[in-house]
């Protein structure tokens, strides 16, 4: 039976949209369950309602607490049969009172070459820090941030007249094949997790 995973977003949704792209040319067997938004004006939405996946939206701000939150947001996910949680663009850091809920089954896609430049605006950290090559991680996701065990990772240079943003296009065109072939490895019941590090069955 197909896998269902629900994909947690912020914003814009290109790594939502490359998801969608996969699984439309056969390449990627799962379904998209559910699209969980922090914001309502997410574009990520947009584009979910355009292939008829249901879609919740939880914002803090209607929380009285980061617990609800999160619980509203787990809950969101469980009750659409996500076996997998994939935050695709999620901007906020998420307590051991949700990992517990989902045991090595979120991943998080991140813009750098973990563990160099976790938190926000990694690319830019990139460029102010001189590195020659940047990329992309797909990790699971534990109570630390950005510290999960990493499951893949894409390389990039980094050229002399880069900017935070001609990085981040770079890299995002990496993110669009890493986080599918990541998702694919899970669905195929190929990744095993040791401690920090990920088995990848050949
Ligand atoms: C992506 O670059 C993703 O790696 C990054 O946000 C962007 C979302 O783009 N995530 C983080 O920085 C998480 N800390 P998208 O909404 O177009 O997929």
């Amino acid at each position: 039976m197909t896998k269902k995973i629900g994909v947690v977003v912020s914003g814009r949704g290109s790594n939502l949209q490359s998801i969608l792209n996969h699984i439309d040319a056969g390449e990627l067997p799962v379904e998209v369950a559910v699209v969980v938004s922090d914001h309502q004006e997410a574009f990520a939405l947009q584009r979910a309602a355009k292939y008829g996946i249901p879609s919740e939206v939880v914002e803090r701000k209607d929380c009285k607490d980061k617990a609800e939150f999160e619980d509203r947001i787990a809950d969101a996910l469980l009750s659409h049969g996500a076996e997998l949680v994939v935050l695709a663009g999620f901007m906020r850091i998420l307590s051991g009172n949700f990992i517990s809920r989902f045991p090595h089954r979120i991943m998080n896609i991140h813009p750098a070459l973990l563990p160099s430049f976790t938190g926000l605006h990694a690319q830019g950290q990139a460029v102010a820090y001189g590195v020659k090559v940047a990329g992309c991680t797909v990790h699971f996701v534990d109570e630390g941030t950005d510290t999960g065990p990493i499951i893949l990772q894409k390389v990039v240079p980094v050229l002399d007249d880069d900017t935070e943003d001609s990085l981040a296009d770079r890299i995002l065109v990496e993110e669009h094949k890493a986080l599918p072939e990541a998702i694919k490895l899970w669905a195929e019941g190929r990744l095993t997790v040791e401690g920090r590090k990920v088995r990848v069955a050949r």
